[in-house]
C-alpha cells in the first residue's frame, strides 16, 4: 500500500525535477555486485545545495549502505542538517516505487521534519509518488511532537 499522491514528473517544481535527476545520475554510480539493484538519492539542503549518495554494499551483507542514508550523511558531514526534500530513484521489478528500507526510515526521521516532501521514481522518470516523513515513519522515537506529554 502507497501512501501519498501518484504525480506526472512534468508537473514537479524545476527544483524538484533537477533532484530526481541528480538521484539518477548518481544512481549510475551505485556499488552493488551483490544485489545488482542501484539506488541513487538526492537531498536539497536549506542553502539550496544538493548532497547525492547511492547504495554501497558489502561482501558483509548488513555491513552495506543504502543510497539515502548516504545523501544524508554526505551532507552531514558537509555541515548541513537541514533538508528540504528527499528524492529516491530505483527500478524495482513488479514493483512501482521503491520505498525507503526501516534503517533509512530512522536516519530521515532524525534530520527531516514531519512534512518534508519525498519523492520516489523509476529511472524513466515518468511517475512519481510524493510522500513525507511522518507517513514513512508514523510514531518516530524522540521526534514525535503530537505525543509529547508537556
Ligand atoms: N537499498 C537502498 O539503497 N535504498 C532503498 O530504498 C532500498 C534498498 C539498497 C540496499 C541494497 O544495497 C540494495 O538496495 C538491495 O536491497
Amino acid at each position: 500500500m502507497y501512501t501519498g499522491e501518484i504525480v506526472d514528473f512534468t508537473t514537479l517544481d524545476k527544483d524538484i525535477q533537477e533532484l530526481i535527476r541528480e538521484s539518477a545520475a548518481v544512481r549510475e554510480k551505485s556499488y552493488s555486485p551483490y544485489s545488482k539493484f542501484k539506488v541513487g538519492a538526492a537531498v536539497r539542503c536549506t542553502d539550496g545545495s544538493i548532497s547525492r549518495g547511492c547504495n554501497v554494499e558489502n561482501a558483509s551483507f548488513p555491513a552495506s549502505v543504502c543510497a539515502e542514508t548516504a545523501a544524508i550523511v554526505h551532507a552531514v558531514s558537509e555541515g548541513k542538517k537541514k533538508f528540504t526534500a528527499l528524492t529516491v530513484v530505483a527500478d524495482q521489478e513488479n514493483v512501482k516505487f521503491t520505498t525507503p528500507c526501516g534503517v533509512c526510515r530512522q536516519v530521515i526521521s532524525e534530520f527531516f521534519g514531519d512534512n518534508i516532501p519525498i519523492y520516489l521514481t523509476r529511472s524513466d522518470m515518468k511517475q512519481v509518488l510524493r510522500t513525507k516523513t511522518s507517513e514513512l515513519f508514523p510514531f518516530s522515537p524522540f521526534h514525535t511532537s503530537d505525543t509529547k506529554t508537556s
